[in-house]
Order: C-alpha cells, then sequence, then structure tokens
C-alpha cells in the first residue's frame, strides 16, 4: 500500500503518490490528516483542531490543510483551495466530520460539494449538536460516498478537549502538581521552590502552551508570586486566572504584569466567610484591581464549576489547575479535574505540618476513593512524571475516549509554579 510522503507544513502540492484504490486502507492518509491538525495546537480554541487531505482521481495527493485558528478557513476548505480543479472525482481525508452550518465561515459541506469531489473519509463525528452526523448525511444525499471511523478513537485523542467542553459545557481539567518522595509539596514553613528540577518545569511550560488558561487560587499568588507562562511557547499566551473570594491579593505581583500575559480575577460578589475580613477587604480588592488595569469576573458563586462555565462561554477548551490543595481540593469535589499530571522528585521533604497536594475531599471509605488509570510514567531528569487520566470503572471516560496518549507535551518534566 501506498505511504503518504513525508510531512512538511503546508507543503504537498503536486506531491504524486498513489492512494490505495477503492474505500481500502485510509490509515496512513488519516495519520498525515491528524499530524496536519495537530500542527493547530494550542490556538484554534473554541473550535477543534482539524486536518485535511485531498487526493486526486487518481490517488495523488493535490492538497493539505490545518484549522490554524478561529474565525480562519476550516481545515478541508484550505485543502481543496489548494488542490483546486484536481479535487475533480478525488477523495477528502478530514480528521472531522465536515460542518454543515453557517457559522464564522461557509457550510465546509458546500465546499466539498462544489468541489466535485466524490469521496469523503471522516475520522470522527462532530459532536456540536448543529453538526452531529448532518454534514455526512448532507454529503451522502449529494451523492458522495462517505467513509466514517478511520482512526477515530486517535481523532477523539487530539480533541478530546473539544469533545469534552461540548459535551458537558466546561473546559476539561488537567491539575498538575510536584511534590516530594513524601507527598509534600512545601515545608512545614510554606517554601516549595524548587521541589522539581529544571527539565520538569520546562515541561510544564509545554504542557501550559496546550492549555488555554492557567488557574490558580489566592493562597498560591500570595505564597508562589508564579508568573504562569508557556516562556513564549504559546502566542497569544493562554489566560492566567486567579480563583480568590476574599481578594486579598497582594499589591504587587508578577501576574499583574499583563505585558508578559493577559489576567483575570474571578471572585464573586459576596463578602468570604468569617477566615477574612469580608466587605472591606472584597472592596478594597476591587478597587486595588481595577488600579492596575487587571480584569476582573464576578462569578454567581466563587466555585471551580462557576469559574469553568464562565471559561466555556469564553471559549476556553483545556485548562490547567496549578493551585495549591485548597482550591485543587474543591475542583476536584466539582468534578473539574479529567486528568493529572503529577512530578515526583526524589527529596524528602518530612514534617506532620507539612503541605499535601489535595485537600478534604470528605472521604469517609476506602470504596470512595477516586480511581485513576495511568496513561503514561516517564523521567524528566531525576524526577518522575506521572500522567493519569480519572475513570469510572462501571464505564467509559466521560468522552468515551480510553486514552491511549496523555494530554500536554511529549512525555519526556515541575516543582511548584515557575
Ligand atoms: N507543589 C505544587 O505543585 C504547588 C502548586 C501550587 C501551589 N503550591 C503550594 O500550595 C500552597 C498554597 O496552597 P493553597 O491551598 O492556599 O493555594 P490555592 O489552592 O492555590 O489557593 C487557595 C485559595 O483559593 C481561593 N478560592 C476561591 N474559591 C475557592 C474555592 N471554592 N475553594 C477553594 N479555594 C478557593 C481562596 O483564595 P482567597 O484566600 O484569596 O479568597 C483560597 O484561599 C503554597 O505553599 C504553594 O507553594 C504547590
Amino acid at each position: 500500500m501506498a505511504k503518504p510522503p513525508p510531512l512538511e507544513q503546508g507543503g504537498g502540492k503536486g506531491v504524486t503518490v498513489q492512494a490505495p484504490a477503492g474505500p481500502g486502507p485510509w490509515l496512513p492518509w488519516m495519520r498525515r490528516a491528524l499530524a496536519l491538525a495537530a500542527l493547530g495546537e494550542g490556538r484554534t480554541s473554541p473550535n477543534p483542531l482539524v486536518g485535511a487531505v485531498v487526493l486526486d482521481a487518481a490517488g495523488h495527493l493535490v492538497g493539505e490543510g490545518f484549522h490554524a485558528r478561529a474565525g480562519e478557513p476550516h481545515a478541508e476548505v484550505g485543502a481543496l483551495a489548494q488542490a483546486g480543479e484536481r479535487a475533480r472525482g478525488g477523495t477528502l481525508i478530514v480528521t472531522l466530520e465536515p460542518c454543515c452550518h453557517q457559522g464564522r465561515t461557509p457550510p465546509c459541506t458546500d465546499a466539498v460539494i462544489k468541489a466535485g469531489i466524490s469521496r469523503v473519509v471522516v475520522a470522527m463525528t462532530d459532536p456540536d449538536p448543529r453538526v452531529a452526523g448532518g454534514g455526512m448525511a448532507r454529503l451522502r444525499a449529494a451523492g458522495l460516498e462517505v467513509i466514517e471511523a478511520v482512526a477515530e478513537q486517535e481523532a477523539l485523542q487530539l480533541n478530546r478537549a473539544f469533545v469534552h467542553r461540548v459535551r458537558t459545557g466546561r473546559p476539561l481539567g488537567i491539575l498538575k502538581w510536584a511534590m516530594s518522595l513524601d507527598g509534600r509539596t512545601a515545608l512545614p514553613n510554606g517554601q516549595s521552590q524548587w521541589i522539581s528540577g529544571p527539565q520538569a518545569r520546562d515541561w510544564v511550560h509545554r504542557l501550559r502552551a496546550g492549555c488555554d488558561a492557567v488557574i490558580v487560587g489566592g493562597g498560591t499568588v500570595r505564597a508562589d508570586d508564579p508568573l504562569l507562562t508557556s516562556r513564549g511557547r504559546r502566542q497569544p499566551e493562554p489566560l492566567r486566572v486567579v480563583l480568590s473570594r476574599s481578594l486579598d491579593l497582594p499589591e504587587a505581583a508578577r501576574l499583574w504584569d499583563q505585558k508578559a500575559a493577559a489576567t483575570l480575577v474571578a471572585h464573586c460578589p459576596e463578602p468570604p466567610p468569617a477566615k477574612h475580613q469580608g466587605d472591606a477587604t472584597l472592596e478594597e480588592g476591587r478597587r486595588r484591581l481595577d488600579r492596575l488595569g487587571v480584569e476582573r469576573l464576578e462569578l454567581p458563586a466563587c466555585e471551580p464549576a462557576a469559574l469553568l462555565e464562565a471559561l466555556a462561554a469564553r471559549g476556553v477548551n483545556q485548562v490547567l489547575w496549578e493551585c495549591g490543595p485548597e482550591l485543587a481540593a474543591s475542583a476536584m469535589r466539582q468534578g473539574c479535574v479529567q486528568e493529572l499530571a503529577v512530578v515526583i522528585a526524589p527529596k524528602l521533604l518530612g514534617g506532620l505540618a507539612a503541605r499535601t497536594p489535595v485537600g478534604e475531599l470528605g472521604l469517609v471509605g476506602m470504596d470512595q476513593v477516586l480511581p485513576w488509570r495511568e496513561l503514561q510514567r516517564s523521567s524528566l531528569g531525576a524526577d518522575l512524571l506521572w500522567q493519569l487520566i480519572h475513570y469510572d470503572p462501571t464505564e467509559t471516560t466521560e468522552s468515551g475516549i480510553t486514552g491511549s496518549s496523555p494530554a500536554g507535551p511529549p512525555m519526556v518534566g515541575p516543582s511548584t509554579t515557575p
């Protein structure tokens, strides 16, 4: 069977490779389309990652494309434009069902039909209720052959954040922490920088680059003064989000420097419980943030779930929780964490009062503990990285994804929040 030529971004035009005859093995072409789709990683939200390949009637590769950014042409439109007249009678191989509704761009199904394509090979159905099989039905109604579910699990895995957001109305959540051999995330006196080594911290920067937003609680801002950027690996940088009940936040913090990346402070209108001073602190905090030019978002409740719903409405598909134990526990309790990225450093911190990664979950029996399944284990310098996915032993995961590969960059390095 013919194999696709090596992938070159935006290339491929005029490359002559014989495609398999008939509806045969489309997998290598679909893998190429998936690799093209991945080139848009970190830039397409709220849209999915999509890649497409066009073969002419004789099976020569004549066009390829990927969705580079929301508002820009869809993958299949780019690939068809590159193919031009050579698409007539040819095959479109696309990682996501073509859309059949007018969004920011016209329906892709119209472009496919107009281009004279005779066969469409699709990896996964678009879960968007405006499409949901309608795109494929429209193509079939127009007389095109449609082959479904080629490399479906790989496509679902690539787009698991998009699928999760469409199905649940909340972005997919990854909780990351770094801890010592004895499960501590800080010394009893609160010092925590650095538990892990430079390779692990570099890996976290890359993990951030694949996320639309990075979230911490007020406690981490006060303790660590984190920067929370991808160090330029993604432009624009992921949105930095602080969830605070009290708005008792420092006057000077690296997060307030909006030249590095945008920051949003989410809070609620009500004064927090007794721990803080109440109305006066809240009002002072509001005024301070306004003076500093930091965007504020008032939530109906100062809770992780409410925050995620607000972020989904802003087009966020995937968030990274980089908070301390208090907010991590709230996020867990509210079902806001689907994956874990845990760095284990070969160090002992000791101390009965030292912090652990996740606070009170309210569990009272071993039958209630939260089960996680390993996705991958790897080394980052001297540290170990363990990536896990939450699962319900009685069901498949929410997205129906079996978790063949983990979120974030390849498994190759964090301490606290660099
Ligand atoms: N090793 C690691 O990977 C890692 C990562 C992050 C942090 N840390 C460590 O964690 C420590 C800070 O821990 P922390 O637990 O105070 O940090 P945190 O979980 O980031 O922040 C807790 C704060 O989140 C805010 N919050 C708002 N709504 C909340 C809700 N519904 N539930 C829970 N919290 C809510 C509150 O802020 P307000 O008080 O402002 O209202 C609360 O005090 C530091 O020592 C830091 O170094 C370690």
